[in-house]
């Protein structure tokens, strides 16, 4: 039984105010959440309600939702029984009544959501990960650190947004931290030395005032070759370019390193060209949300050699989802839990995803907080690989600290999840 649930306003890493709740069971179990926002969002994502007044921090207060958690959730989940998680989260979604949950709003409902998965777990006497997925949950991921930051996460003069390092070749989780953290201070001197600035980005990766976005992928081969290692063989390479950003007109716009326009069969042929010359195991986002011609085209090209991962386009939705199966669209999903807002919702997804064999690569969001939750569910559902940041900001490194804790626990049963996390790299 629900005792107590109460939300305030707190600050996410870019300082802006998000919603922390906080819930207690009858036996006395207590639990908090958090909840992360994205800058380079879906446009069918679930509705993040934000103030919009003016006199509080430029609109972006969230006293609304807080207010819908202190109200309207309280009123209605408080002294009452939920049996499981999908239990709470359906009824959940039906107090909003919403297909986005723009009534309450999903930054209210996941963050109860979340905190309630907590609660049982601990109540429960499991690991998160374990109530989140069961007792085969073992596979530690591959930490993909977002070193270098451009697009809508930097002001810099890279369009690109994401350009991350994949350790894979470790013997766990613990020592591919440790390699990536290797590479992320020697690429600080390689950048440094050509007199590049090492200030870093939104998701703690540099965000140097490059060239082009191709010298964003050298620097980093230059930083693993520093570091002792090979790259492709030891250290590979993700991108996510986020190019819903770059969409304009049915054209992509490169609207940093220059204004050129480039059609959607010229994006593929990009990536094409990229993949031969890189060692890239992933693409997340080749294309934009609204280019499901073109990413039916990108799969036909890439989609038997790399990972093709769907973010903005699929929005963690498992409509969306079901429809991109239909279509041969992409291999691979990204799992952003506040873009549909409830922890069942995301499950569900991802079982469809597996079902219909398209990996799950989970991430973080642009704007965090210290709350780990993603940790537990990476390895929860096997995922084998995620996305949290580069190798500093402590909201980025404390989902890698989590892991460690948990691969630690695990001992002898974790598995490092290496190269084969990675969908058509073996
Ligand atoms: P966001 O970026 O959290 O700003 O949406 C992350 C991503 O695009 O993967
Ligand atoms: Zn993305």
């Amino acid at each position: 039984k629900i005792q107590k649930i109460e939300a305030i306003e707190i600050l996410d890493s870019r300082g802006n105010p998000t919603v922390e709740v906080n819930l207690k069971l009858e036996d006395g179990t207590t639990s908090r959440a958090m909840v992360p926002s994205g800058a380079s969002t879906g446009e069918r994502e679930a509705v993040e309600i934000r103030d919009g007044d003016p006199k509080r921090y430029g609109g972006k207060g969230v006293l609304k939702a807080v207010g819908n958690v202190n109200s309207t959730i309280a009123k209605a989940i408080e002294n009452k029984h939920f049996n499981s998680q999908k239990e709470i989260d359906y009824f959940l979604m039906e107090l909003d009544g919403t297909d986005n949950k723009s009534n309450i709003g999903a930054n209210a409902i996941l963050g109860v959501s979340m905190a309630f998965a907590r609660a049982k777990a601990t109540s429960s006497s499991i690991p998160l990960y374990q109530y989140l997925g069961g007792g085969n949950a073992h596979i530690m991921p591959v930490p993909c650190m977002n070193v270098i930051n451009g697009g809508k996460h930097a002001d810099n003069t890279i369009d690109f947004q994401e350009f991350m390092i994949a350790p894979h070749n470790a013997s766990s989780f613990t020592e591919a931290i440790r390699m990536g953290e290797e590479v992320f201070h020697a690429l600080k001197v390689v950048l440094k030395s050509k007199g590049f600035s090492t200030g870093v980005g939104d998701e703690g990766g540099f965000a140097p005032d490059l060239k082009s976005n191709e010298q964003a992928v050298e620097m980093i081969l230059e930083g693993i070759h520093k570091a002792g290692y090979k790259a492709g063989n030891d250290v590979s390479i993700c991108i996510d370019p986020a190019s819903s950003e770059m969409w304009e007109n049915g054209s992509y716009k490169f609207f940093k390193s220059s204004q050129k326009l480039v059609s959607s069969d010229d994006m593929v042929k990009l990536w094409e060209s990229w993949v031969k010359q890189y060692p890239i195991v992933l693409l997340e986002d080749g294309l934009a949300e609204n280019d499901w011609e073109g990413w039916k085209n990108l799969t036909e090209v890439l989609g038997s050699k790399v990972e093709l991962v769907g973010d903005d386009i699929f929005c963690t939705n498992k409509r969306i989802l079901q429809e991109a199966i239909n279509k041969e669209v992409a291999n691979s999903i990204l799992i952003k839990l506040n873009q549909i807002g409830t922890v069942t919702e995301t499950l569900e997804t991802i079982e469809l995803a597996y079902k219909n064999a398209y990996n799950c690569f989970v991430s973080h969001r642009s704007g965090e907080t210290i709350d780990t939750f993603i940790s537990d569910l990476t390895v929860g559902i096997n995922a084998g690989h995620l996305k949290t940041g580069s190798g500093c900001r402590g909201e980025r490194v404390e989902k890698f600290n989590q892991l460690m804790r948990i691969e630690n626990e695990l001992g002898k049963s974790a598995q490092f999840a290496g190269l084969k996390a990675f969908k058509n790299a073996l």
